[in-house]
């Protein structure tokens, strides 16, 4: 064996060392890598229950103050409103302005001829509506989550305001 092939030989197995060295140093890591990664998928800090629990708690919110109102309703209907609330809520799209051929509230000019025809059928066409000669008023004025009891009070109101 010669000089040149005794250097070559050493190279090449000084190279082979190092890449045995390189392997050996790569795989002592893994096992400390797989807890570490272990550890932050199930770890305390994000484990999959604490990660799902924000979302959870949140369902659970919105659905008990969904299911809030529903329940309330179901064991006892809302107070019934008064006739100026009723009124407020729904009567005044037409009948402030006179919207649509509505006698104006306050006019006794113009609900003198509602006035005359007595509270019963005032109470009637506003409950299930009416085609007068100036205009349509539609059942409940549109808003057929009143009760009968509140559309008759806010006629009235109306009336008590209007003769
Ligand atoms: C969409 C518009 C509109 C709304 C909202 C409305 N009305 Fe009317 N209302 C009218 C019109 C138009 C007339 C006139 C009908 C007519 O010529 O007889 C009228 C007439 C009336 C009359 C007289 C009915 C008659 O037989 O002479 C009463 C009472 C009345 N409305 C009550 C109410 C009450 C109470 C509410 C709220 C719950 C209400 N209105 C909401 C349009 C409306």
């Amino acid at each position: 064996m010669n000089k040149k092939s005794y250097s070559i030989i050493l190279g090449i197995s000084a190279l082979l060392m190092l890449f045995i060295f390189l392997l050996v140093g790569h795989h002592r890591g893994i096992p400390d890598r797989v807890r570490l990664d272990r550890g932050t998928l199930l770890g305390t800090g994000s484990s999959v229950a604490e990660r799902i629990r924000p979302v959870a708690q949140v369902n659970i919110a919105s659905a008990e103050t969904q299911g809030e109102p529903v329940k309330n309703a179901a064991a006892a209907p809302p107070p019934s409103r008064n006739g100026q609330q009723v009124y407020q809520s729904t009567c005044v799209a037409c009948h402030d302005a006179g919207i649509a051929g509505a006698p104006k509230l306050g006019d006794k000019g113009q609900w003198a001829k509602h006035v005359a025809k007595g509270l019963d059928t005032l109470y009637a066409s506003a409950l299930n509506g009416v085609q007068g000669s100036t205009g349509a008023m539609p059942a409940k004025g549109g808003n057929p989550a009143l009760s009968n009891a509140e559309v008759r009070a806010a006629v009235d109101y109306m009336v008590a305001r209007s003769k």
